[in-house]
């Protein structure tokens, strides 16, 4: 395949900015396209959080920011960066649009659990911004991506833009877009009369287009105008087209289900690799697996429990209802029951983190909870636990258990989404002999328990748990052939007529 320009346009990428999973998606992608040869330049907002990882800065550009009521200038920089895994030209480049008004913040997209109120205008004029680069580009040094890849609402503004102005910077003008959609519970809906901010023509709020229920749906926007789609599971493409899973978008999604594939995720495997994992107590690896026990000692001391041959079962996770968290609550009553002891790594809903916090104080003896972000403590907690949790309503793919399976602790996983597409239930018959964890399917406190239940049972057969920790271990979650796929992907919607 011909080497092609790719810009990904993204509101994360890791480790710079990340709140979730979308960050290391979108630096494990654009690492694996590089290392395949492709020439790849990643964009986002210049943050706060950024400044502590820049080594030096290309730049600054000025850019001149004209569209309805997003006007001004912004510059834009390319960074270099601390310890970014591989050196040379096969990594991507990585740029920043700055606009300290807007960007410069101590959240992302909140604070305190409130949305910041212009989250429109700051995504619009970062798309915006965007395109004014594109242009910059162009003109200094003929630089003019086959393909802009967006992730989620806060990208989506660009197709709708691409698609919708009579321009002049003609090679620009036409460039396809390829937009991801990492979680459609997050569509990016604003009061109607926003629109007008937007600069668009008034044709783009109708239903066929952004207006959704007398709202602008800037997701909504994406999907329409994108030239093509995807998600990160081949699972959780099929559900999005359906009422149950689609939060209203399931209709425009099934008129584009022709430009819709779902692509599983991988992990950045050295990033996550036990061997060589510098967060964690003791280094292990499918061969020796003895580092194991010391990193769950060292975790159990970490959390203040009493240092014993118990499972330790684990949850790291955004604290949401998506998560299923409330699952965990309720199965709690039964499972603390048993010799058991469990570790919660969260931040999110005020009442899920009170709820946590209580179940703690009630059972200190066997149930630690940090109510923090912190990444070192995830890559810990993943090396030291026995079983991870993962009880999602919904999940488009879901990384912790791929992390999970690769450092030997089994997952129990509701069967859903990605979820379904990478963990292999031990009930599973036929696929049995291949099975890598636990899968329940009913989203409640009783059915979580009763999983869990069957899997201490095996916990107790050495030989059995010892060969399902093995299974998945050996799994290759990198990112190599999804990659490849997204190349297709991009080599097709490049080349459409
Ligand atoms: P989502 O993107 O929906 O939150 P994913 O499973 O795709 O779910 O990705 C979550 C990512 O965020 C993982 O890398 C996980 O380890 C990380 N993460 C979530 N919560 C925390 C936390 N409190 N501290 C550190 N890492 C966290
Ligand atoms: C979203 C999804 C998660 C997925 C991640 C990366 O945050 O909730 O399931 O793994 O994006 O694609």
């Amino acid at each position: 395949m011909k080497p092609l320009k790719i810009l990904m346009v993204t509101s994360e990428v890791s480790p710079l900015a990340k709140t979730g999973g979308l960050a290391d998606m979108v630096s494990g992608l654009s690492f694996a396209l590089a290392e395949l040869g492709h020439d790849v330049r990643i964009v986002l907002p210049r943050y706060s959080s950024i400044g502590n990882h820049v080594v030096s800065v290309i730049g600054p550009h000025m850019l001149d920011v004209r569209r309805g009521l997003m006007t001004g200038t912004a510059t834009a920089e390319e960074v270099a960066l601390r310890a970014m895994g591989a050196e040379g030209n096969r990594r991507p480049k990585f740029f920043t649009i700055r606009k300290d008004e807007y960007y410069a913040r101590s959240g992302l997209y909140q604070e305190s659990g409130k949305d910041y109120p212009d989250n429109l205008a700051r995504f619009a004029f970062f798309c915006s911004a965007v395109l004014e680069l594109m242009a910059l580009w162009e003109k200094v040094d003929g630089w003019i991506p086959d393909v802009v890849h967006g992730h989620d609402w806060q990208t989506s503004l660009l197709p709708v833009y691409l698609k919708s102005e009579v321009s002049n910077r003609s090679r620009v003008s036409v460039t396809r877009t390829l937009l991801t959609i990492h979680n459609i519970g997050y569509q990016g809906i604003f009061p109607g009369e926003q629109f007008e901010s937007l600069g668009l023509p008034l044709d783009r709020f109708t239903p066929r287009t952004l207006e959704f229920y007398g709202s602008v749906n800037v997701l909504k926007g994406g999907i329409i105008f994108a030239d093509a789609l995807t998600t990160v599971s081949p699972t959780y493409c099929r559900e999005i087209q359906t009422a149950e899973y689609g939060f209203g978008l399931e209709g425009v999604l099934r008129e584009r289900g022709d430009h819709l594939t779902g692509i599983v995720n991988g992990i950045d495997t050295v990033v996550w690799n036990p061997e060589t994992d510098p967060w964690i107590a003791a280094r292990y690896s499918i061969a020796d697996r003895s580092g194991k026990a010391t990193c769950k000692s060292a975790l159990q001391e970490e959390c203040g429990l009493p240092i014993r041959k118990v499972p330790l079962l684990a949850v790291v996770s955004r604290l949401v209802s998506q998560k299923g968290i409330d699952l965990v609550i309720d199965a709690a009553s039964i499972v603390l029951e048993r010799e058991v002891q469990l570790v919660v790594l969260g931040t999110g809903d005020p009442d899920l983190e009170a709820q946590l916090s209580a179940l703690e104080a009630r059972h200190a003896d066997k149930v630690k909870v940090f109510i923090k972000f912190d990444e070192g403590l995830s890559h810990r907690i993943q090396a030291g636990a026995d079983m991870f949790l993962v009880p999602s309503r919904y999940e488009p793919c879901g990384l912790t258990q791929l992390y999970s399976l690769r450092y030997g602790t089994v997952p129990i996983v509701r069967r859903t989404g990605g979820l379904a597409d990478t963990v292999v239930g031990v009930a599973d018959s036929p696929r049995r002999r291949k099975s890598t964890g636990f899968l329940f399917d009913e989203p409640s406190g009783t059915a979580l328990a009763t999983v869990i239940d069957s899997a201490l049972t095996k916990y107790r057969s050495k030989v059995l748990w010892s060969n399902l920790i093995l299974r998945g271990m050996q799994v290759d979650f990198s990112w190599e052939e999804s990659a490849r796929q997204y190349a297709k992907a991009y080599e097709a919607v490049a080349t459409r007529s």
